[in-house]
């Protein structure tokens, strides 16, 4: 039978489809994001793949032993897959171009390789020399450790057949391709079909699969989206690549906890663990200058202090400019009109700039106070003595509010050496004695308090 190959669109961010083009998704409204694709025979696959041997089973009967699981000894990586990664599982790591994620990934392997799995590494990115020099660089260098430059499905797989790793790389899924799709590699059918390949070997023949995928906005390259329904654990890398920090975001794991965080600091000698992100984080902090403030975050099982620095200055242009890096946009402006209300600073013609230090991102209401804090710093000038610790989330009304886990917050500032806490009056009631022999703890209940305590 010859039916006509039918042409559809499909938006690349979440993989909606539709029959005619427009300028925004149909489901998720992102703009310029629908490709034109070849219709996949779904029927033809499904049919063919139906002879599946599974069989319904009790639910009493099925083997609750727990998965097998492998370290890779890089302790903030094993902890974020939830103590090791899960035999045959297949995770997807994404990030932005440049942000780390092979570098990641070949230290990865390097210590699977030590502990004595067999490793292959498809290198569709880079030559082999070029990610063997890398790994040289970095001192790596193992013979259970293999490279494999090669785009091709069916190539790679008659190699995985001879080879028979333990855990299987491949950098990056968006170059890969299968030869019986007519779409180019990259595209949203491309990636689907290639996840979907991976998926069925890595649980089929149990390998230990991690895909790389790129994030990017343009229209082209399949959003990693697409992938995260398929795969077992997706891993977000963050950072600014000009900074040094880089933030693992568990961002669902099957097996293991998706709230919570790696950090990692990218050094000449590749990617290396920060176990005391606090302490780094406040390693060149301006104790001397007006406009910075410390604060402490919460991102998954961690808390973390971190600065954050503020510069008001006068604008000589009629619309001033309003400029934050790692905190939302719509935060800032919620606290600069907090502060012109309540406490009658006139910043209507001043520029302001925020930012967190290192580059981080965080959008925690806990650090609201802390925000307010530098800008308030920075406006009259005054600096903020560098023992004090800010904590709360301000309301419009300019109400302090209480933030969740104040406890491990004012410990990571004890353990820090910080001599005060300006918090929520309303955390103070609950809170063991034992806190208040050792940091003194100053509640407040509204932002002109805070201010008051702070530049008496
Ligand atoms: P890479 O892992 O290639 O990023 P991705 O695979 O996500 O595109 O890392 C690229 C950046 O990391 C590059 O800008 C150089 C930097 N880098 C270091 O600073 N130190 C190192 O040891 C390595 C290997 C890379
Ligand atoms: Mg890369």
């Amino acid at each position: 039978m010859t039916t006509k190959e039918k042409t559809i669109w499909e938006c690349a961010e979440c993989g909606h489809t539709q029959n005619k083009w427009a300028g925004s998704c149909g489901r998720c409204n992102q703009w310029n994001s629908l490709v034109q694709e070849q219709q996949f025979r779904e029927k033809k696959r499904f049919e063919t793949k139906s002879e599946t041997k599974s069989k319904p089973v009790r639910i009493s009967e099925v083997s609750t032993a727990s998965f097998e699981r492998l370290q890779s000894g890089i302790g903030e990586f094993d902890r974020l897959m939830g103590s090791g990664v899960v035999k045959g599982s297949l995770s997807l790591i994404a990030g932005n171009p440049g942000i780390g994620k092979s570098t990641l990934m070949i230290q990865v392997a390097y210590q699977f390789a030590k502990a004595g799995n067999i490793v292959l590494y498809i290198c569709g990115e880079e030559s082999v020399e070029q990610t063997s020099l890398r790994a040289r660089r970095l001192g790596i260098d193992h013979d259970n450790l293999y490279l494999l430059s090669e785009t091709s499905f069916r190539a790679i797989q008659k190699e995985i057949k001879s080879i028979k790793p333990t855990l299987l790389i491949v950098d990056s899924v968006q170059i890969m391709y299968k030869d019986d799709l007519p779409s180019a590699p990259g595209s949203v059918v491309q990636v689907r079909e290639i996840t979907m390949e991976f998926l069925h070997l890595s649980k089929g023949e149990g390998i230990t699969t991690f895909l790389i995928g790129h994030v990017t906005k343009s229209g082209e390259i399949a959003g990693p989206r697409v992938l995260e329904h398929i795969v077992d654990t997706v891993l977000e890398f963050e950072g600014d690549r000009h900074h040094g920090f880089r933030l693992l975001r568990g961002v669902k794991n099957r097996f293991g906890s998706t709230d919570d965080i790696a950090i990692f600091q990218m050094k000449e000698n590749g990617l290396e663990e920060v176990e005391n992100p606090s302490q780094v984080f406040l390693e060149d902090r301006s104790k001397e200058t007006a406009g910075s403030s410390i604060g402490c975050a919460l991102e998954g099982g961690r808390s973390f202090l971190i600065e954050v620095q503020a510069l008001v200055t006068s604008s000589s242009f009629s619309s001033p400019s309003r400029r934050s890096a790692g905190l939302d946009q719509n935060r800032l402006a919620l606290l600069l009109a907090v502060l012109e209300k309540r406490i009658g600073y006139r910043l209507y013609n001043s520029d302001v700039f925020v930012s967190l230090a290192g580059g981080m991102r965080i959008s925690e209401p806990a650090l609201d106070l802390a925000i307010l804090a530098a800008l308030a710093s920075s406006f009259v000038n005054q600096r903020i003595d560098a023992h004090t610790l800010i904590l709360g989330e301000v309301g419009l009304g300019g109400e302090v509010r209480a933030v969740p886990r104040i406890e491990t917050r004012l410990k990571e500032g004890i353990h820090l050496g910080f001599k005060r806490a300006i918090m929520p009056k309303r955390n103070l009631k609950n809170l063991a004695p034992k806190f208040r022999e050792q940091i003194e703890l100053i509640g407040v209940e509204v932002v002109d308090d805070a201010i008051k305590k702070l530049f008496n």
